[in-house]
């Protein structure tokens, strides 16, 4: 099960990442995830990285090519891998395309509106897991207990260059893997579980 999903910022991915990795027993490749370790961990892959993430750009594709291609050859991703967030431009893609086979690409399709007060409302905790403010009123992480924070390439104007680069970069991927026949739209306006019911409808689908 080679799996890509695609989504503007805030769209859910991650969201529902998580519980499709839980349930199909496959690895969660996050590159935003990689690359704030990284930035956490002050590598120099950090220090490179945040400079782009702050400013809501993309960081350059070698670098991200480079770690995806590193982490699907790891003995986890034999059985299959969800990829949150990658590929993000058409040159991503395409070298993703020389090193594995896609099998679906899930798009999780979210008005912008509906963007910009989801990511506003997001709190992470340093686990993985995320909440958000209008059903969560807790500053302390359901299942590990610690504080709970707001990512730093949040805050309004961040967001407002995320979604543009989202829909002059990435946007066009939808395409793209709509004329290799891999695509499949989710309305990602539902509530989480109705989502997560459609994604996994769309898997069992194609087994
Ligand atoms: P990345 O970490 O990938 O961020 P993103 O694409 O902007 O997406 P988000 O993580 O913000 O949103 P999400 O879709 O995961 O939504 P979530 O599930 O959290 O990238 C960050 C940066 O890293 C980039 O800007 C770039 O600089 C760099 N980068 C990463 N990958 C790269 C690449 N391949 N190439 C170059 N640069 C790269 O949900 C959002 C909120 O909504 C949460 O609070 C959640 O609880 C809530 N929510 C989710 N679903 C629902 C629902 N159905 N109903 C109600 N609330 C919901
Ligand atoms: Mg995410």
């Amino acid at each position: 099960m080679n799996l890509v999903f695609l989504g503007a910022p805030g769209a859910g991915k991650g969201t529902q990442a998580t519980r499709i990795c839980g349930k199909y027993n496959i690895p969660h490749i996050s590159t935003g995830d990689i690359l704030r370790a990284n930035i956490k961990a002050g590598t120099p892959l950090g220090v490179e990285a945040k400079a782009y993430i702050d400013k809501g750009l993309l960081v350059p594709d070698e670098v991200v090519i480079g770690l995806v291609e590193q982490r699907l050859a790891e003995e986890d991703c034999k059985k299959g891998y969800l990829l949150d967030g990658f590929p993000r431009t058409l040159e991503q893609a395409e070298a993703l395309s020389k090193f594995s086979k896609v099998e679906t690409a899930v798009n999780i399709q979210v008005d912008a509106d509906m963007v910009v007060e989801r990511i506003a409302g997001r709190r992470m905790c340093k686990c993985g897991e995320s909440y958000h403010i209008s059903w969560y009123n807790s500053d302390k992480c359901q299942k590990c207990g610690s504080a709970l924070y707001q990512r730093d390439d949040d805050k309004e104007e961040t967001v407002k260059a995320r979604l543009e680069v989202y829909e002059k970069q990435t946007a066009p991927l939808i395409e793209y893997y709509a004329k290799k026949g891999v695509l499949k739209n989710v309305d990602g306006m539902q509530s989480m579980d109705k989502v997560f019911e459609d994604v996994v409808r769309i898997l069992d689908d194609n087994d």
